[in-house]
C-alpha cells in the first residue's frame, strides 16, 4: 500500500516537473536548441555569396537581423505568405517553439554595426520614402522590420520584385513596393547594399 502510495506520488511528481519544463520553455527562446538548430541553416546562410540556383541571387544574410523579424520570416514561408520552396522545406519542420528557438539564436550572432543603429546618415533621395521603417540608414526602427542596410544588392531586387509580383505578400510591404518605379529597384537595392550593417551569419 504503502509502497504503491509512493509510486503514485513520484509518477505526479514526474508530471508536474514535466509539465513545468514544457511551459518555461513556451515562454522563452532555449538559445542551446536554437544552435544546434542553426547548424544546418549555417550550410547556406553562413557561406559568403552562396547562391540560389534559379533564379540566381546570394541568399540573404543574417547576421545582426532582428529576431523578431526572422521569426516572421519563417513563418510566413510556413504558411505560404513567402513561397520559396527550400525555405518552404526549411520552415514547415520547425514548430513555433524552434521557430523562436532559432531566431533568438541566429540574433546573438548580431554585426555591432546594426546593434549600434548603424554609422551613415541618409544619403540617397529616391530612398526618403523607406526611412520611417527602414531607418535613416538602412538600419531598422522596429523588430519586427527587417534592416536593409548591409543585405546583398541581387537579394534585395530579388525581394522587391517579388512583392510586385505576389510572389511575397505583407500588407504593409506589397503596398510599399507597387509605388516603386521599376527603374528605381536596381538603384535602391545598389544604395542599401552599400551601407554597413548586415553580415553573413557565421557561428561564434
Ligand atoms: C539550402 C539553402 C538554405 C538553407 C539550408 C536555409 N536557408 Fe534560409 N534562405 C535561403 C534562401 C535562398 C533564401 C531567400 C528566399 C527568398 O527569396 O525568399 C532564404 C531566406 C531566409 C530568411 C529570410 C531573410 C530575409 O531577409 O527576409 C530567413 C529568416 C531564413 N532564410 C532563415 C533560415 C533558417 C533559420 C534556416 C535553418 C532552419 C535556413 N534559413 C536554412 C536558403 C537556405
Ligand atoms: C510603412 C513601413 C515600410 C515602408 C515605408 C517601407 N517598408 Fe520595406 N518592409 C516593411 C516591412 C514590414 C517588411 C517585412 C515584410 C515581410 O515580412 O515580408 C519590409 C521588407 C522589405 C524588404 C525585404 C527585406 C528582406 O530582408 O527580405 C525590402 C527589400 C524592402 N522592404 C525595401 C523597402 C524600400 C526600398 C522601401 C522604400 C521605397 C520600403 N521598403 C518602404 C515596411 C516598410
Amino acid at each position: 500500500m504503502i509502497t504503491n502510495m509512493k509510486i503514485v506520488a513520484t509518477a505526479a511528481t514526474i508530471l508536474l516537473t514535466t509539465t513545468f519544463v514544457a511551459q518555461t520553455a513556451t515562454a522563452d527562446a532555449d538559445l542551446a536548441a536554437g544552435e544546434s538548430i542553426a547548424y544546418s541553416c549555417l550550410g547556406c546562410h553562413g557561406i559568403d555569396g552562396y547562391r540560389n540556383a534559379y533564379p540566381s541571387y546570394r541568399v540573404p544574410k543574417l547576421g545582426g537581423q532582428k529576431a523578431t523579424y526572422i521569426e516572421i520570416a519563417l513563418k510566413g514561408y510556413r504558411e505560404g505568405t513567402r513561397q520559396h520552396p527550400t525555405m518552404y522545406g526549411q520552415a514547415n519542420s520547425l514548430s513555433d517553439q524552434q521557430i523562436a528557438d532559432v531566431s533568438a539564436y541566429l540574433a546573438t550572432l548580431a554585426a555591432d554595426t546594426v546593434e549600434a543603429g548603424g554609422s551613415e546618415a541618409a544619403g540617397f533621395e529616391k530612398a526618403q520614402a523607406c526611412t520611417a521603417c527602414h531607418g535613416n540608414n538602412g538600419v531598422s526602427v522596429n523588430a519586427m522590420w527587417p534592416t536593409l542596410a548591409g543585405q546583398h544588392e541581387d537579394y534585395l531586387e530579388q525581394a522587391l520584385h517579388a512583392y510586385r509580383d505576389g510572389t511575397r505578400n505583407d500588407p504593409v510591404m506589397s503596398v510599399q513596393a507597387q509605388l516603386v518605379a521599376e527603374k528605381d529597384i536596381a538603384l535602391l537595392a545598389k544604395y542599401y547594399a552599400g551601407l554597413e550593417g548586415l553580415e553573413t551569419t557565421k557561428a561564434e
